[in-house]
Order: C-alpha cells, then sequence, then structure tokens
C-alpha cells in the first residue's frame, strides 16, 4: 500500500449534482461497458488486482467486477457524496462486499496497492492536470504486473474547442423527469471548462435546476501516446473509436 501524507483539500465539484449522476450516468454506461470489458479480457481470471480511479456511484465498478470475477478491486472515489451511493453499491451485494475496497482519497493521494494487474480510469482523466497525469503514468509503469494493462478514455474534444449545448440524457423516476445538459467553453490551450445544467420537471415543468461547472483537462491520442512514452509505455485503441478507450501496457514486456 503506498501512503502519502500530504493530502491536500478536496474541493468536490460534483456536490450540487451527485443526486442526477447515477441516474443520467447508467444508459451511456451499457454502451461503454463493452468496450470496457474488451480493453480487460484476461484480466482477473486468475486472482487479480485493479484499481479504479473515480468510481463515481460505481456504475464502471460493477462492469469491472462482471469482467474480473474473481479480482480484488480498490475503487477510489473522493467526492463524499458520489461514494455514499458507491458504498450502498457495493455494501448491498455480497460479491462486491466482499471484494471492492473504497478509498476515499483522490489520486494522487489515494491509498493503492503497489502492484496490480489493471488500472481503470473512465470519464475522469480530464480532471487531472499535466503533473498529476504524469504521476498516473509513473505509478501504471511502476504497478502494473507483467501481462497489466491501464484502461482509460479520452473524452471529446480532445483539444480546446467549444461544444455547443447537448442533451446528455433524460430519464424518469414517479411522476418526475432527470434531464442534464452539457456544453463546454475553451479556457486555455489544455483546459476546457464543462457547462452543465441538471433539471426536474414535473407535468411538463421545470420544478428544479442546477448549474454546475467542471475544469477537464483535455488530451488529444497523440499528447497521450508522447507522454506515455517518457514511462515505456505505450496505448492501444479497443473498440468503437467514438468512445475513446484505450489500454495501456508497458513497453518492457515486448521486448
Ligand atoms: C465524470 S465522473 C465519472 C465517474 C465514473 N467513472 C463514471 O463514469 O460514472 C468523474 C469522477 O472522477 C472523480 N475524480 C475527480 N478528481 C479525482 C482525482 N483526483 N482522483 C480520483 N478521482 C477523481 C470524481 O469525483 C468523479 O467521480
Amino acid at each position: 500500500m503506498t501512503e502519502r501524507t500530504h493530502v491536500p483539500v478536496y474541493l468536490d465539484p460534483y456536490t450540487r449534482s451527485a443526486d442526477h449522476l447515477d441516474l443520467l450516468s447508467a444508459g451511456p454506461w451499457q454502451h461503454m461497458a463493452p468496450h470496457v470489458s474488451t480493453a480487460l479480457a484476461g484480466i482477473g481470471e486468475n486472482d487479480a488486482t485493479i484499481v479504479e480511479l473515480g468510481s463515481g456511484t460505481g456504475l464502471g465498478t460493477c462492469v469491472i467486477a462482471r469482467t474480473a470475477p474473481r479480482a480484488r478491486i480498490v475503487a477510489v472515489e473522493p467526492s463524499s457524496h458520489l461514494r455514499a451511493v458507491l458504498l450502498h453499491r457495493v455494501a448491498s451485494d455480497n460479491d462486491l462486499r466482499s471484494r471492492v475496497t473504497v478509498e476515499n482519497r483522490p489520486f494522487p493521494s489515494s491509498r493503492l496497492p503497489e502492484k496490480f494487474d489493471a488500472l481503470v480510469m473512465i470519464n475522469s482523466l480530464g480532471h487531472l492536470d499535466p503533473d498529476e497525469r504524469s504521476e498516473l503514468w509513473r505509478v501504471v509503469a511502476a504497478g502494473l504486473r507483467p501481462g497489466g494493462r491501464a484502461v482509460i478514455n479520452l473524452q471529446a474534444p480532445t483539444t480546446s474547442s467549444e461544444v455547443p449545448e447537448f442533451e446528455m440524457a433524460r430519464e424518469c423516476v414517479g411522476d418526475r423527469e432527470y434531464h442534464g445538459t452539457a456544453r463546454a467553453e475553451c479556457m486555455d490551450e489544455h483546459t476546457v471548462i464543462w457547462h452543465m445544467i441538471y433539471r426536474t420537471s414535473e407535468d411538463g415543468r421545470e420544478i428544479d435546476a442546477t448549474e454546475v461547472e467542471y475544469r477537464w483537462n483535455v488530451l488529444d491520442p497523440g499528447t497521450l501516446e508522447s507522454e506515455l512514452a517518457q514511462h515505456n509505455l505505450h496505448a492501444n485503441a479497443v473498440g468503437d473509436e467514438q468512445f475513446g478507450v484505450f489500454a495501456i501496457e508497458s513497453d518492457v514486456r515486448r521486448r
């Protein structure tokens, strides 16, 4: 277990969107799940350790657990609001409860196993700035066991550019409809600001709306490849290109 003593104060950008997040992410995860499972193929046939960074409410954690049914999983989630849902999901299922450990500290302060067979970071890499990303590649290069891999996705836009408003998802529960839209604006060459609006309506009338912003570090496949090369790692695209999933492996085992 790697321990870092200095833990900076964590400012959680998900406090006001947490109630919508699990509901609105479930549909998109049905499309993402096969690509993550393909990228993890062969991991966890034997007892394995899998680290998941930015587990959110645990939708991806369930996909990892299904794909690697004997693996022990360390699920890292720094948002206490999202972690409450994650911990509930894990604790209410006997199988997940027996093999998923929930870690609260954000990367790179997280207490992680020194060695692991896979590291998964889906829909979350943009939360790491370039220094934290460099630390991530160092941890991956040092921690991956032979045959292991990291699985990440690069979300559009992969270069700093505006994204006009679009609908993310819409779901009904009881008499109410929950609805999320997103748009992105450029902040600088490496960063966009995502503006989300989470709306609740009943009988076609909006009864609540919450606007939130996330700062997001963009990354394109070419820059990913050159960052990885500095750590003797390389990436291969997996599955449908629009999902931006990459499996990252060590070059050392190819020699
Ligand atoms: C867009 S959500 C994705 C959640 C989940 N992976 C999913 O796809 O449903 C991004 C997640 O990254 C987490 N996160 C943000 N900064 C992080 C950090 N430094 N280390 C680990 N997780 C982080 C957030 O709390 C949030 O759960």
